[in-house]
């Protein structure tokens, strides 16, 4: 771990231009700087860079961030790896925070573990190319499969000797602590002593994003085997469901092709390498889960699921790949011939066969599983609408509402349905789907009531938390303008205010906001949101002690000006009017720079931190917030003036607040009205009543609201 101090060192060190330009070449334009993106293709640069604001942006693909997202993305490294990259070029030497002794013990346990792998793979390498018996028998069986020494060195592949205990012996000659041989997996202990699990076996070790070897697979070449391979179990070091085989060795292909191709097995992932495609990971013959997507996704939008052609087994997986949908990816398929796996298809074809087989052969996912669902019920109506609504269901997991729409006029043509049916059928999926998770997710425990007798907290708390009932909806706007505010303002100057003691203090956005909040118990609910909020919250406090430092820099650097301005002034001026005239301006430009160092101190420290924060949410939100353009017309019609925004705070954020209680007020009217709705279907008078006199006082609030509203336009 490294300290909170070392970060915001290197946050603050980093220059994002200085940054960008090892990679892109950057020209100036107005206040920025603009390049071709390195993300995409392009002819013409779309990639934007604000030095004071630290973030830099595609136009065109939407890629860039911080300096900290920058580097992750570009050169694929985590969080942490990034911000040591940023360290080193900046030569700051990294304090890392002390382990507590059971982070110390789990640490040391996982690199006991990595280094007892590592040496397991080498020792394999090893027995296949440097022993007699390692070369008749694995080295020949990868050469009689095809496989040549380039990627046989390139995915480490190696052969364990057929006897119990070569690698147990290996590792006791070396000194390793046997303990972590079992814990990785690679020896098992029991009753009869210690031995080998991968005895007689052909290797392939399993890389993690990072490279370092978590796990091996054992392939048997002996016939009478029962289990053809044999897996390193799971540890603390290997979670099976959150690798992908080979994603080391493609994640520079995936990201070049901005595509990733799915298979099978070990030996579909090498065979496809050898035939020059790269971009190519395996699920090991397992369905994929959340997290292997979600790695997918880091690299890139678009995979290729690669299916031998049998009917059955393609239909028992086309339910797995409305997980991919969901997740935002654009998914193809590709079938290959009857019979042939990735694998023997490579060994049957040249390279630029299989490429040309791919181009060729390449389907989009809903256009595969209608063709494949509809094929032979041409006269069949009850099934032809099962398997309608099956895809439906495909096309209703779909994040992108224009992605969606694209799909459903697709099928519309191809079922000789009218669309009309079909997107209503779609929303019914989306809102079916919406309220099973809705029934999962319980409602979260509500606060205590502190203050009940507030008929605003009334309309917000009735209702739980569950992001995006239709009444919630509403809120969106309202509270994506108020998270703006913060994230882009949230450390500005805003309001006098007097504290507990009477003393007169000056208000943040943030604190000012806050105190709104709290008084009416609201808050976001959208978790994003809710994220900018809290951590922008959090870091009220550094932000004062930050700007107390700055201020006494600042004084030192206006004493020294002065200093320097009052010394050359004397030199050079020699009647006293003059002197007293030149010292004046002196004093006044000088004023003026350092209230202009202090100004972008403030505007910058928040934008800075959240843009760079650990948690992706709150990264990627704040990212999103602060590069989004002023939308002047859209929410305050009445004050579309050409004044910027930070200088209309005093104005926008009290009327933002207002909007969104204002909209609170709404949708606790919309639950009442539907509440009041059942209460008369069932005949309850009395619960009729209750519910009209609530309403009343809500409208009767709403009406004062719109009165300091005056004629804005709320557009929900
Ligand atoms: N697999 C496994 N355990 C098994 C069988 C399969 O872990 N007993 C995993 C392996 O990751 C394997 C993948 O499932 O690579 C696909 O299985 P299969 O197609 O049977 O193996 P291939 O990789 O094609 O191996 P080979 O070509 O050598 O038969
Ligand atoms: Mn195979």
């Amino acid at each position: 771990m490294i300290d909170r101090e070392t970060v915001d060192k290197i946050l603050n060190a980093v220059d994002i231009v200085d940054v960008v330009s090892d990679f892109v070449h950057l020209r100036r334009r107005g206040a920025n700087y603009i390049g071709l993106c390195p993300f995409h293709n392009e002819k013409t640069p779309s990639f934007s860079v604000s030095r004071s604001k630290g973030i830099c942006k595609c136009f065109s693909c939407g890629k860039g961030g911080s300096a900290v997202n920058f580097i992750m993305e570009h050169e694929q490294m985590s969080y942490y790896e990034a911000l040591k990259y940023l360290a080193k070029k900046y030569h700051i030497e990294i304090k890392e925070r002390e382990l507590t002794d059971k982070e110390k013990q789990e640490q040391s346990e996982r690199e006991n573990m990595l280094v007892i792998n590592e040496f397991a793979m080498k020792q394999f390498e090893d027995n296949m190319y440097n022993t007699d018996e390692g070369r008749n028998i694995g080295l020949s069986y990868f050469y009689e499969r095809g496989f040549n020494d380039s990627i046989i060195k390139k995915f480490h592949l190696g052969y364990s000797m057929d006897s119990s205990t070569a690698l147990y012996d290996a590792i006791k000659k070396h000194g390793f602590n046997p303990h972590f041989a079992i814990e990785t997996g690679l020896c098992i202990h029991n009753e009869r002593g210690y031995y080998d699990r991968f005895k007689g076996r052909v290797m392939f070790p399993v890389l993690n994003i990072a490279g370092k070897v978590i796990a091996f697979g054992g392939r048997t070449l002996k016939k009478e085997d029962r289990a053809k391979y044999v897996n390193s179990p799971e540890s603390i070091i290997y979670k099976k469901s959150n690798e992908l085989y080979g994603l080391y060795q493609a994640k520079r292909g995936i990201v070049n092709k901005d595509k990733c191709f799915l298979v099978e097995g070990y030996t579909d992932v090498l065979s496809m390498h050898q035939a020059g495609i790269d971009n190519v990971v395996a699920s090991s013959g397992t369905s994929l889960t959340e997290g292997q997507i979600r790695m997918i996704h880091r690299f890139t939008d678009n995979i290729t699921v690669l299916y031998d052609g049998d009917a059955a087994g393609i239909k028992a997986s086309l339910r797995g790949i409305d997980m991919l949908l969901a997740e935002g990816l654009n998914v193809k398929v590709l079938l290959l011939p009857d019979g042939d796996d990735p694998d023997s298809f490579a060994k049957k074809h040249s390279a630029t066969e299989f490429q040309d087989y791919i181009s060729a052969h390449e389907t989009d996912f809903i256009r595969f599983k209608t063709t494949i669902l509809l094929e032979g019920l041409e006269d069949d109506p009850i099934k032809r609408a099962a398997a309608i609504s099956d895809i439906v269901k495909s096309i209703s997991v779909i994040p992108s509402n224009i992605t969606r729409a694209v799909y459903t006029k697709e099928c519309s043509d191809k079922f000789g349905i009218e669309e009309k049916v079909l997107v209503s059928e779609v929303a019914k999926a989306i809102r079916k789907a919406k309220s099973t998770k809705e029934q999962q997710n319980k409602p979260e425990p509500q606060e205590p009531d502190k203050a009940e007798n507030t008929i605003l907290n009334a309309a917000v708390t009735k209702t739980p938390n569950t992001k995006q009932s239709p009444a919630e909806k509403i809120l969106q706007p309202f509270e994506h303008e108020v998270a703006r505010y913060i994230a882009k303002y949230g450390m500005y100057e805003f309001c006098d205010a007097y504290d507990n003691s009477g003393n007169n203090k000056t208000m943040t956005v943030i604190e000012y906001i806050n105190t709104e909040l709290e008084n009416d118990s609201m808050t976001f609910s959208f978790p994003e949101f809710k994220a900018i909020y809290d951590k922008t919250l959090s870091l009220i406090s550094e932000y004062h002690t930050e700007k107390e430092k700055k201020e006494e820099e600042l004084a030192d650097m206006k004493k020294q000006l002065e200093a320097e301005g009052i010394e050359h002034i004397r030199n050079t001026v020699d009647n006293i009017d003059g002197i007293q005239r030149e010292e004046a301006a002196l004093y006044d430009k000088i004023d003026k720079q350092i209230a202009s160092e202090l100004t972008s101190f403030q505007s910058s420290f928040l934008e800075r931190r959240l843009c760079s924060d650990e948690n992706d949410i709150v990264r990627n939100t704040a990212i999103e917030l602060v590069t989004e353009k002023e939308q002047l017309s859209k929410i305050h019609t009445k004050f579309s003036s050409i004044t910027p925004e930070s200088e209309r705070l005093n104005e926008l954020i009290p009327t933002a607040i207002l909007g969104w209680k204002d909209a609170i007020l709404t949708s606790g009217i919309r639950k009442i009205q539907e509440q009041m709705k059942e209460a008369a279907k069932a005949g309850d008078l009395q619960r009729v009543q209750e519910l009209l006199a609530t309403q009343n006082s809500l409208k009767s609030l709403q009406q004062q609201f719109a009165k300091l509203l005056g004629d804005r336009v709320i557009i929900p």
